[in-house]
């Protein structure tokens, strides 16, 4: 960030590795404009009136919440944990100005669009949402989608803070990365998991805060008839498996897959619903971006994918499962009862021609022989940088953008 007087800046990236430390304000809007007009391009569909999304400020719940507002005219709460500008001259998340300008959009379509800032694990948060719901958004949800990615988790009941873990189990996995701060492969060992690592990140991204959701909601009696839950889930291709899939992250998602299981035959026998788990495809997220070794494999199969025309970003992904799976006639099911939209991920063409290209792969034909470009391109994109048409020498004033609020 450098800075023309105290309150006009000009935003520059900042990479620590592959986190982003810096998001841009007009970057972002013009990203969430863009996934707008991919719906409205896309087109309507019948779908749910009322959601509210767990995870709503980027990537997946936000390719969610976009594809249901504007594909299906629904009305949304979201809850995210994103940060403003601070006092410190601190600047906000990409999270945070995803959840203004959408809402800004939404409303200017007459749709209702509540942000709710905060610990989506806590009972605070879970009181203040079912009392929004029964008081000012007409008393009914029809659908939850649970699109939580979060490295802790206080436990409500204990108090107790739990880690996740993104690591293998029961062996030492030896691979390659990237790291999108300086361009370069490098070599990654990562041991295997303690029992302790394996439980906490169950305890973070497995199913227990999901049915603490349900719990709560449907005790409120705020649940519609027909109501339908959803979580995203990943199993991924053998080249994966042994530090994702059978990984911890991977161990937590078949936890949250046996939540599923139970929820299902709760919501049917009670309201009529559902709860379905959605194998979602490996995408370039803030938090994928962090798994070991994933940003490599992403940038190999996006190379394959592209060429055969199955690329898809995540507003490309969900709008295909809304339209498609859940609320359409095309659902595609595992034989665990899972959806599977996945599926062109998954395809043995697509598979075994990332792992003829991830062999060739050395440290400096990477980014020509892989997808790296789109790969980087589209981490940049999630903090509103390299994005087309945008003029980033332009001051940004944050003195003005403080008053927006979520
Ligand atoms: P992301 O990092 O882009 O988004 C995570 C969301 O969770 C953000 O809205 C963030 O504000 C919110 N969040 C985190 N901690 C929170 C807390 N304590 N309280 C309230 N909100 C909180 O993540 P991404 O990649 O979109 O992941 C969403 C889900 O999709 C995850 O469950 C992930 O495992 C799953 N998934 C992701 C895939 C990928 O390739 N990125 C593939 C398949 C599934």
């Amino acid at each position: 960030m450098t800075e023309d007087c105290l309150d006009r800046v000009v935003i520059k990236p900042r990479l620590k590795g592959n986190i982003s430390r810096t998001s841009h304000p007009y970057g972002c809007k013009k990203r969430v404009e863009e996934q707008i007009d991919y719906v409205k391009e896309a087109g309507k569909f019948k779908g749910p009136k009322k959601i509210l999304i767990l995870g709503a400020s980027s990537s997946y719940g936000l390719a969610s919440r976009i594809t249901l507002a504007f594909g299906c005219d629904a009305d949304t709460i979201g809850v995210s944990y994103e940060r403003g500008i601070t006092n410190e001259k601190r600047l906000a998340t990409a999270g945070w100005w995803n959840n203004i300008f959408f809402k800004q959009k939404a409303e200017q379509e007459g749709l209702v669009a509540k942000n709710f800032i905060g610990d989506a694990f806590s009972n605070e948060m879970k009181d203040q949402v079912i009392d929004y719901i029964k008081t000012e958004f007409g008393g009914q949800i029809d659908l939850l989608i649970y699109s939580l990615a979060a490295p802790k988790r206080k436990d409500p009941k204990t108090d107790i803070v739990y880690t996740s873990a993104l690591k293998p189990i029961d062996e030492v996995v030896i691979g390659h990365s990237i790291n999108l701060e300086n361009g370069k492969l490098f070599k990654q060992i990562i041991e295997p998991a303690t029992d302790e690592e394996i439980k906490s990140t169950i305890k973070v991204m497995g199913g227990e805060d999901w049915e603490l959701w349900i719990d709560a909601l449907e005790e409120a009696n705020v649940l519609s008839e027909g109501f339908k839950t959803t979580l995203y889930s990943y199993v991924g291709p053998d080249i994966t498996k042994a530090f994702y899939g059978n990984g911890t992250l991977g161990r937590a998602k078949r936890d949250a897959e046996q939540t599923s299981d139970r929820l299902n035959e709760r919501l049917k026998n009670r309201v009529f619903g559902e709860s379905i788990i959605c194998c979602s495809k490996a995408v370039t997220t803030k938090a994928s971006a962090v798994i070991p070794i994933f940003p490599l494999y992403a940038s190999a199969l996006y190379r394959v994918m592209a060429e055969k025309d199955l690329h898809e970003t995540p507003i490309m992904h969900k709008y295909r499962f809304f339209k498609d799976m859940l609320y359409g006639n095309k659902r595609e099911y595992d034989e665990q009862g899972r959806l599977r939209p996945d599926s062109w991920e998954l395809r043995e063409d697509v598979q075994e021609e990332t792992k003829a290209l991830l062999k060739q792969i050395t440290p400096l034909n990477f980014k020509e022989i892989t997808a790296f470009n789109r790969f980087k391109d589209e981490f940049m994109q999630l903090s509103g940088f390299n994005i087309q048409g945008l003029d980033y020498e332009q001051l940004v004033n944050l003195e003005e953008l403080k008053d927006l609020l979520p």
